[in-house]
């Protein structure tokens, strides 16, 4: 098949080569993008005088033709035409004749790929950045309910202090805020337009590249033609954004997966997240958390791949850039789909106050309340850390717990202790003292959650 580049060249290559070579087995994805932008073009050909105006009016006609059947699916790519931008182009001239051939006047595939690319990451980050929103939602809307709930509050894994159960769900929210921010930063670098760049000089056409921006919503234009046509800084920060997204979603896939073992039983996922085992009668399967925690991996992949494919390309289109795209859809739908599910997790999740509840009441997270009882009396924090250490070594040989013991046995450790501290050791005065800013203390928790509310009507 001859190519629309075919002039130069006195033999074709084969099928097999071609097939190689070509991306419209994924970049098909961009078809509505490639034709909105050669939309807003052709309006600009027209506006400058480039083309005339039924010129225009018919690969206007054209490409809307197109356009309306790619949304149907009827549009049948050709890998001879290799890519999004030659098949589109192909069958306009297929649909008004010759005339199509003049659509691609002032510019060239490598500015026309990077304005697809622009335009479809733009959509996509604001589609994401909403499902962000919908999944710090589900988790205001959780904590918000478990505000006095208790549960241990942990480091190296081993219980450490009592906390709100709110206050470790908002951690969540505040990582996603700031991923959230992130994608929302990243947008003022996304809309910028590359088209009028050329192949990497620019063109000398009298093209009208503001007003093209204009048309596209874009708010302004790439400074410099090779920049325009080199940079995927844009795709680099989406995959970059998406990982740490996906590292926050991954670690609370770990939590879920950990609080709803046996061992746990701190939540029970919804039915309609977990599956069965075809062996094991009895088994409930995390497998969608699993299954975002593995699936994190991926997106660091398309990060690190697209880094590497840049990282020694001269100025300015090289086909390497094709491998630019692949790992950016597939980004795409991994993030969509797992902050798709984590809402519905979120949301539907059981949570086991009294597995909690019983927790807390049987542990010694509690033990720096007793430090800082006597610190606060006078004795030196070093030394109330060892009286504590040997009061909870004392429990442990009896198989007790600290507030198990009688008013003696704290008398004889040290005899600033008195009658209050029994009242002190309570998980939930144990909480509650935790007033500082950002502290699990009650006050505080509730504090965040109109705080985070407040953002979440900010937002659109
Ligand atoms: N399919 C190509 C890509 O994805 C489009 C740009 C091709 N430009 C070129 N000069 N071969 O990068």
């Amino acid at each position: 098949m001859t190519k629309l580049w075919g002039g130069r060249f006195s033999k074709t290559a084969e099928e097999w080569v071609d097939a190689f070579g070509a991306s419209i087995g994924f970049d098909q994805q961009l078809v509505e993008e490639d034709i909105e932008g050669s939309l807003a073009h052709v309006t600009m050909l027209g506006k400058t005088g480039v083309l005339a105006p039924e010129e225009v009016e018919s690969i206007k006609k054209g490409l809307n033709t197109l356009l309306e059947k790619a949304k149907k699916g009827e549009l049948e790519y050709n890998v001879a035409n290799e890519d999004i931008h030659l098949n589109i182009e192909k069958f306009l001239i297929d649909e008004i004749g010759p005339v199509g051939g003049k659509l691609h006047t002032g510019r060239s595939r490598n500015d026309q790929v990077a304005t697809d690319m622009h335009l479809y990451l733009r959509k996509q980050t604001q589609e994401i950045m909403a499902l962000v929103k919908k999944v710090q939602g589900a988790l205001v809307a959780q904590a918000s309910e478990h505000v006095e709930t208790l549960i241990p509050g942990y480091t190296h894994l081993q219980r450490a202090q009592p906390i709100s159960f709110a206050h470790h769900l908002l951690a969540y929210f505040w990582m996603l805020e700031r991923d959230y921010e992130r994608y929302q930063d990243s947008l003022k670098r996304i809309n910028v337009l590359p088209l009028g760049a050329g192949a990497l000089a620019g063109t000398t056409f009298p093209i009208d590249r503001a007003y093209t921006a204009e048309l596209l919503g874009f708010d302004g234009i790439y400074e410099n033609s090779l920049d325009a046509v080199s940079d995927r800084d844009f795709i680099v920060e989406f995959l970059s954004a998406s990982s740490l997204l996906m590292m926050h979603l991954s670690r609370l896939c770990e939590e879920f997966i950990l609080w709803s073992s046996q061992e746990f039983q701190f939540i029970e996922i919804d039915d309609a997240f977990a599956t069965g085992s075809s062996i094991m009668p009895q088994k409930k399967n995390p497998d969608m958390a699993e299954l975002i925690r593995g699936k994190t991996g991926r997106v660091y992949g398309s990060l690190f791949s697209l880094l590497t494919t840049l990282k020694g390309l001269p100025l300015a289109y090289n086909k390497d850039m094709q491998e630019d795209k692949e790992g950016m859809f597939d980004a795409v739908t991994t993030v969509k789909g797992s902050l798709a599910i984590f809402a519905g997790m979120i949301e539907t999740m059981t949570v086991k106050t009294e597995t909690m509840n019983k927790a807390v009441h049987q542990d010694f997270s509690n033990a720096t309340e007793l430090a800082d009882y006597l610190a606060t009396k006078g004795m030196p924090f070093r030394q109330a850390h060892e009286v504590v250490g040997k009061l909870v070594l004392v429990c442990i040989q009896k198989g007790i717990y600290l507030l198990d013991l009688s008013m003696d046995d704290f008398k004889q450790a040290s005899d600033l202790f008195e009658e209050d501290i029994f009242e002190i050791l309570q998980p939930k005065t144990v909480v509650a003292r935790r007033k500082s800013a950002g502290g699990t203390g009650f006050s505080e928790v509730l504090k965040a959650l109109e705080k985070a509310k407040g953002l979440l009507k900010e937002k659109k």
